[in-house]
């Protein structure tokens, strides 16, 4: 069954074919619980009326009299009393007169029901019988001191002991009347089924032409037109809800091919400024080959391949971070030793110094290379924005490692505090502490301390900037590692 379904390709088809055998099958049982029921009622009248013909005639030989002819009797019922050996004594109508309406001999007790087809003297002549097939009541009644009204001999001698009564009521109507009614219904059933098979199909089809239209307008949608939207229905349901939930998606699909666009754009106009400084650098040298100091040139152009080379770095690593193919190499790493090594590297200036005193000791698992550019990357900006102190702190608490790297800088404005994280995302690009920055550092950092589990902020702070991050700590390897989602969201 289900097998068939699932070959009618269409839903509209579908639910017409259910609809329809739903509903036929509904009919077709209420049909012939009609006709039976009406059945039953006809011949339960039927039969009421030829008990009290049997009562009467009962009543009438038990007063002691057998009358010849028999009252007519109620309705279309026909009467007749056998005595010994099946001899009729009385009958309703003359054709009733010579043979027994039934053979069939009741108990001593009670009425016997029974169906003969035919009663003698049925549809023929003057006083023709109704037709067959007739109810039969036969009840046996005492025949002592019965006296026979106006019979012979003969019928005194057929008394015995009993005779039996017998009503015959005729079923004929019953039989008329249930085959019209069912040839009736057998006739309007495929009406209603046709019609009901009509309004499924309407109601389908009106129901799926929306989604018919969503399935068009989704089919044309390449990615060069994701500001088109699937039509919604104002039907409030199932389908409307789908309608919304593509065109959310659409959004967000548009969003990142946005973002995607910008990202591209924004770093080949950062590629081309280095380019185009080697490039003129180079061709003022080789207009004026004779008067060029060729090394300063050379380190000139050197210094702008440095920065090419770095910005492609940083773009394959945003990348590759991003699409999660950057091996996270789980190994314990000592945060600490990362953090003093970075201070250790930078050369001393007499402008920045930095305050490492609040560094203690902090493990986290992870990648150390990975690890140690979120360090250097936070502490390259503090130094080129500090005034004059970088502090720099880590500890661990609850089960996770907390690296703060603050300055006395110019700090970063409120507004902007999500922002900088963003790729190229550079605080007025003209200050010059800024320079040389492509405004790929914090994001990078962003990424690898997600990777990790972890969480990066802007905090407050009283003076310059103050970035927080929050990393898992390092478990050992029996526990499970727990890494806080909650923290990871306070922190983010
Ligand atoms: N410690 C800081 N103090 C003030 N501004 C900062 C600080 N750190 C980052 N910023 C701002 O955030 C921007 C983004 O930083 P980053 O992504 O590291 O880019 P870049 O260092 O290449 O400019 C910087 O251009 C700068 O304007
Ligand atoms: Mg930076």
């Amino acid at each position: 069954m289900t097998g068939v379904f699932r070959r009618v390709a269409s839903l509209r088809a579908r639910a017409t074919l259910v609809g329809v055998l739903a509903v036929s099958v509904a009919l077709c049982l209420g049909a012939v619980g009609l006709v039976s029921e009406l059945r039953s009622a006809m011949t339960e009248g039927i039969e009421v009326t030829a008990r009290s013909q049997l009562d009467d005639v009962a009543s009438l030989l038990r007063a002691g009299t057998l009358p010849a002819q028999l009252p007519a009797g109620r309705g279309d019922t026909i009467t007749q009393i056998v005595g010994a050996g099946g001899r009729v004594l009385a009958w309703s109508s003359p054709s009733l007169s010579t043979s027994p309406i039934s053979r069939s001999q009741p108990g001593e007790e009670g009425v016997q029901l029974s169906r003969v087809d035919g009663v003698p003297g049925a549809a023929s002549g003057a006083d023709a019988q109704p037709e067959g097939p007739f109810l039969v009541l036969a009840q046996r009644v005492p025949a002592e001191g019965l006296s026979v009204g106006g019979a012979d001999g003969q019928v005194a001698s057929a008394l015995g002991s009993t005779v039996t009564v017998y009503v015959a009521a005729t079923l004929h109507p019953v039989d008329q009347a249930t085959a019209t009614v069912a040839w009736s219904l057998a006739a309007g059933l495929p009406v209603v089924i046709g019609l009901v098979a009509i309004l499924i199909w309407l109601l389908a089809g009106r129901t799926l032409r929306p989604v018919e239209a969503i399935r068009e307008e989704v089919a044309d949608i390449s990615g060069d037109d994701l500001h088109r939207r699937v039509p919604v229905p104002d039907s409030h349901d199932e389908v409307a809800r789908l309608a919304e939930t593509m065109n959310e998606m659409l959004d967000r699909l548009q969003a990142a091919a946005d973002a995607q666009r910008r990202f591209v754009s924004d770093a080949s106009h950062e590629l081309r400024s280095p380019l185009a400084v080697l490039q003129a650098t180079l061709e003022i040298a080789l207009a004026h080959p004779g008067d060029i100091p060729w090394p300063v040139v050379a380190s000139d152009a050197l210094g702008e391949a440095g920065r090419l080379q770095g910005l492609v770095e940083d773009l394959l690593l945003l990348a590759s971070l991003e699409n999660g193919s950057q091996s996270r190499r789980q190994e314990d790493v000592d945060l600490d030793e990362v953090v003093m090594e970075e201070i250790r590297r930078r050369r001393p200036t007499s402008r920045v110094v930095f305050d490492p005193s609040r560094v203690s000791a902090a493990r986290v698992d992870g990648n150390r290379r990975q690890l140690a550019r979120v360090v250097q990357n936070l502490i390259d900006n503090a130094e080129r924005h500090a005034a004059g102190v970088v502090t720099v702190e880590l500890s661990e608490e609850d089960g996770s490692a907390r690296l703060v790297v603050a300055d006395d800088g110019p700090g970063i404005p409120p507004g902007r505090r999500e922002w900088v994280f963003d790729r190229f995302a550079r605080i007025d690009e003209a200050r010059s502490l800024d320079a040389g920055g492509s405004g790929l550092g914090l994001a990078i950092t962003r990424e690898i301390v997600l990777a990790h589990g972890g969480g990066i902020r802007v905090a407050d702070s009283n003076r310059g900037a103050r970035l927080e991050v929050v990393l898992p700590c390092a478990v050992d390897d029996q526990d499970e590692p727990d890494i806080g989602v909650s923290k990871q969201e306070t922190v983010r």
